[in-house]
């Protein structure tokens, strides 16, 4: 995997490059601190690269009116640290090894360490955004972490229970990804004094490409390749979480899944595993159910572009244009 973003990134947040700069310099302070046993921790974090889409969103909604830029650097910064810490905690929790290329701090540190390095990222995020000094967005962000917790709640609580899978799973990825999307839009929007309707126009295009996001994200686990993803694949349905392609497998092939004999093998531990899992992934490839899934996918990109018409067209506009066609695209 790239260590950071990718040249089709790079184009798309040409208009915030300089900026983006000095987000990473913010980040890289919040791994100076006083204890000596934290800044490891912190700097392995931080310096592993990531896309950065969540700040090249804030930054590009900012864009489109703010003169003093401060304020929105400062939440650009905010909303990465909060999925940073997210991140870290997920992984602890899906007992996963791998992310953005590099052993996860779960693994390399153990879930103790992980747990109060995320806590450490969430509280460092929320300094930020109390320095915007906006209670209206800090209110947000403070919304969009309890929504996040919620959405991994919602997520546990479901996991091998394919029956609330279905009916949860919308609620599920706007809580768990779409809502942070959506608040580093909005977030942008208001930061710059941008008029109502366009705070409007941005949140719902946060909202829509978050959700776009996340089922990308759920095809990838089924058809990605873990050394461009940075991640490991099948680990979904490995921890019982059923996405959009397994949740629509089920539904076409009631009867003949092999995703019910896959869990029932996972919870008795046995041998059977990655042959059943590998099943159940050809079957989601052979059975035009990631056609299907893009079908989906378009929905959301659609109404995200439909966002975009109300604003003026500019730089920051034609690149929140051209992520929308990056996040249906995205192979990593
Ligand atoms: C991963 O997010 C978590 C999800 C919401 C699917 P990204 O794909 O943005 O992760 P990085 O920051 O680029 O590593
Ligand atoms: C994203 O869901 C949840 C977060 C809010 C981090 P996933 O569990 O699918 O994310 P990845 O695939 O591990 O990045
Ligand atoms: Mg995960
Ligand atoms: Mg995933």
């Amino acid at each position: 995997m790239q260590p950071g973003p990718d040249l089709q990134t790079v184009a798309i947040y040409a208009p915030v490059a300089r900026r983006l700069v000095q987000v990473e310099e913010r980040l890289r302070q919040v791994c100076q601190t006083d204890i000596a046993d934290l800044n490891p921790l912190l700097d392995y974090a931080l310096a592993s690269g990531g896309k950065r889409v969540r700040p090249a969103l804030t930054l590009l909604a900012a864009e489109f009116y703010e003169h003093p830029q401060e304020r929105s650097l400062i939440m650009a910064s905010a909303v990465e640290l909060l999925h940073l810490a997210t991140l870290i905690h997920d992984d602890t929790v899906d007992n996963a090894g791998m992310r953005r290329g590099k052993p996860t701090i779960n693994k390399i540190y153990g879930n103790h360490v992980a747990v109060l390095l995320g806590d450490y990222l969430f509280a460092t995020s929320a300094t930020f955004v109390c320095d915007t000094g906006v209670v209206r967005v800090i209110r947000r962000f403070s919304e969009t972490i309890m929504e996040l917790a919620s959405g991994q709640l919602i997520e546990f609580f479901t996991t091998f229970e394919p029956s609330k899978a279905r009916r949860l799973y919308d609620e599920r990825i706007y809580r768990k990804t779409a809502s942070l999307f959506r608040t580093s839009a909005e977030s942008g929007a208001i930061l710059s004094g941008a008029p109502e309707s366009q705070v409007a126009a941005l949140r719902q295009y946060g909202y829509n490409i978050g959700m776009a996001f996340q089922i990308v994200d759920d095809l990838l686990d089924v058809q990605g390749e873990a050394s461009e993803i940075g991640k490991p694949v099948g680990n979904d349905l490995l921890q019982g979480v059923l996405t959009l392609p397994a949740i629509m497998l089920m539904e076409r092939y009631p009867n003949d899944h092999s995703i019910d004999k896959l869990f029932a093998a996972i919870q008795a531990g046995d041998a059977s595993v990655p042959e059943l899992l590998q099943h159940s992934i050809d079957m989601i490839s052979e059975s035009g159910i990631i056609t299907d899934c893009f079908a989906v996918i378009r929905g959301y990109c659609a109404d995200a572009s439909e966002a975009l018409d109300t604003l003026p067209d500019c730089a920051p506009r034609r690149s929140l244009t051209q992520m929308v066609d990056y996040i249906r695209e995205r192979t990593r």
